[in-house]
């Protein structure tokens, strides 16, 4: 397709999407870098190179919809098993993507938020991980963008309920004041909603961890697409299909429908 055509294609979809509901939150694992990349006998640090642009492509976009909060998933607490080259190669990225980001995050009134265990990340990682966060929060923001990094969600729940413990065992917390909202402040997303949809590209169709407490009422999306050709249009199309079905909340389609008017 010639590129004229390709921006026009974009376009009408943009604007399909824009008069539907746009969904306040938004989370994504993104997945099959390596795959993306092996296929096309590269080595896989490249499929994660090309996923960054990915992850610029995205998070304009859907800053330019309107989204309140996007959430990637970008290393997980699992991922420390990888090789330790590729360990490495992905901190090295990620330390770039940080530095790099700066002026497009805060030209664009984006905040940047991490969520996981970060004590983990190396040094190279947490400092500017650390300044970026700092000089978006001190900054009037449009969409909260959260790195998962680190993360698993059996690690952050385990992480909650030491904290409530903690509490209780000090006698700052009675038992009976435990309930969802207050487990979900000690959350490593504490203060993100929960997420509408959550989308995973590569063609897997699992969760890995993510987000399982977050994630109790989101929509599902498994795409086969790989992270690195998703892009722009690869997030538009998601959003259309997100639009086009029913959340129910346990209730009936009746009920659904007579709240909406
Ligand atoms: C996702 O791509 C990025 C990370 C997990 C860091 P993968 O590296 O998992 O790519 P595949 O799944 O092997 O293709
Ligand atoms: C999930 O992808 C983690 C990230 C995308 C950061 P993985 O590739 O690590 O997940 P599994 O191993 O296929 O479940
Ligand atoms: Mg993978």
């Amino acid at each position: 397709m010639k590129d004229g055509a390709r921006a026009r294609d974009l376009d009408a979809l943009r604007a399909e999407v824009r008069r539907g509901r746009i969904p306040a939150h938004v989370a994504i694992v993104m997945d099959g870098n390596g795959r993306w990349a092996e296929a096309r006998g590269l080595p896989r640090v490249a499929g994660h190179r090309e996923g960054s642009e990915s992850v610029r492509a995205v998070t304009r976009e859907a800053r330019k919809l309107g989204l309140s909060a996007l959430t990637l998933y970008a290393f997980s607490a699992q991922n420390w098993l990888r090789p330790r080259d590729e360990v490495g190669a992905l901190m090295d990225l990620l330390r770039e993507y940080l530095l790099s980001e700066r002026a497009e995050l805060c030209d664009n009134q984006i905040r940047l938020e991490a969520a996981g265990d970060l004590a983990r990340l190396p040094s190279r990682v947490r400092e500017p991980l650390a300044e970026l966060r700092g000089v978006t929060a001190g900054r009037p923001a449009r969409m909260v963008l959260t790195l998962a990094l680190s993360y698993g969600s059996r690690e952050e729940i385990v992480h909650a309920a030491r904290s409530l413990a903690s509490d209780v065992a000090a006698g700052r917390l009675a038992a009976e004041a435990i309930d969802e909202e207050e487990l979900g402040r000690r959350l490593w997303t504490a203060g993100l909603p929960d997420p509408d949809l959550v989308i995973r590209t590569g063609g897997e169709r699992r969760l890995s961890n993510y987000l399982l407490w977050q994630a109790a009422y989101a929509e599902l999306l498994f795409v086969d697409t790989p992270w690195p050709e998703f892009r722009e249009i690869g997030l538009l199309s998601a959003l259309r299909d997100f639009q086009r079905r029913e959340r129910r909340f346990g209730k009936t389609s009746a009920q659904v429908a007579a709240e909406h008017g």
